[in-house]
């Protein structure tokens, strides 16, 4: 496949700085230049949520939220909709509305999962795996190709939040990521609470899954909290980003920080959202472990 080639450096264009999710009840406190919080150095949306506002891009009040904000910090543009991993491809009009909204916003980084949502036609709600096989790692790879052709830029692709593997699996979820990037030149969306689920729920080190890990895939980390239910099989770790990043996440990002250097990281707290001071302690934390590798690295 002719496709999209890039350098293993400079993945991303975000700052690498703490950023987070932008959600309403934050928007004033973002804006205000005197808030004793102080301000994200970035802000992550999901660009589904811009799509129905209006068919011309530009009207409501989304947007000129969205433009009051992407003038004073960089934005990333985290879909959560384009359904890579549908056998039938990703529908072309959603492809289609998230480069209208690229052309307006230009985005620092434009993401989505290594998952599927249902079909190019019919959606589900969630984030579903993808079998790691040749096959599906062909029509993955010609996806991710279309996005970054369509688009003229590279995109970042999220490890999942897995409940389920499948028993056709040919290759482990590292070395299926490891070849998209290697045939499509898209970067990786580290998200470590993802693998602190993922090996939670199907077996499995953390460590492991993050030594084989190439820093220079990585263009953003996300950090973000899960909730446990206790059942007779045992525990289920559930990624319902509702609560602060746990002590394992931030002993995993601390520990993947010091070997790979500052990356752009993310607070994803989208559920049960605390106050803009809550938000902003996080933000703190995982800027003081940005900073001490800035130290090492410099
Ligand atoms: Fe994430």
């Amino acid at each position: 496949m002719d496709m999209i080639a890039s350098s293993a450096s400079g993945l991303s264009s975000l700052p690498p700085k703490t950023g987070i999710g932008l959600k309403p009840q934050h928007y004033d406190a973002i804006l205000d230049p005197d808030h004793p919080s102080g301000r994200p150095f970035w802000v992550e949306v999901h660009p589904q949520n811009y799509f129905g506002v209006s068919d011309s891009i530009g009207a409501g009040p989304p947007h000129r939220w969205l433009s009051a904000i992407s003038a004073i910090l960089p934005v990333s543009f985290h879909s959560v909709g384009l359904s890579l991993g549908s056998a039938e491809g990703l529908n072309n009009g959603d492809l289609e509305r998230l480069a209208a909204l690229c052309e307006r916003y230009n985005p620092a980084m434009v993401s989505d999962h290594l998952s599927f949502s249902g079909n190019a036609h019919d959606r589900f709600a969630d984030l579903l795996p993808v079998p790691y096989t040749k096959e599906s790692l062909n029509h993955f790879a010609l996806q991710v190709d279309r996005v970054q052709r369509r688009l003229g830029r590279q995109m970042l692709i999220e490890n999942p939040s897995c409940y389920l593997a499948y028993r056709d699996s040919q290759m482990s979820e590292t070395e299926f990521l490891a070849e998209l990037i290697h045939r499509t030149g898209c970067g990786l969306l580290l998200d470590i609470n993802n693998i602190v689920v993922t090996t939670g729920n199907l077996g499995g080190a953390a460590e492991e899954y993050l030594s084989a890990i190439d820093p220079d895939w990585v263009g953003e980390i996300h950090l973000a909290g899960h909730a446990t239910e206790q059942h007779d099989s045992g525990p289920l770790y559930i990624d319902d980003h509702g609560s602060a990043v746990s002590e394992r996440v931030w002993q995993l990002y601390a520990h993947f920080i010091q070997r790979a250097g500052p990356k752009p990281t993310l607070i994803e707290w989208d559920t049960d959202v605390p106050d803009y001071a809550t938000l902003m302690a996080e933000v703190a934390k995982a800027d003081a472990v940005l900073m001490e590798a800035s130290h090492a690295f410099a």
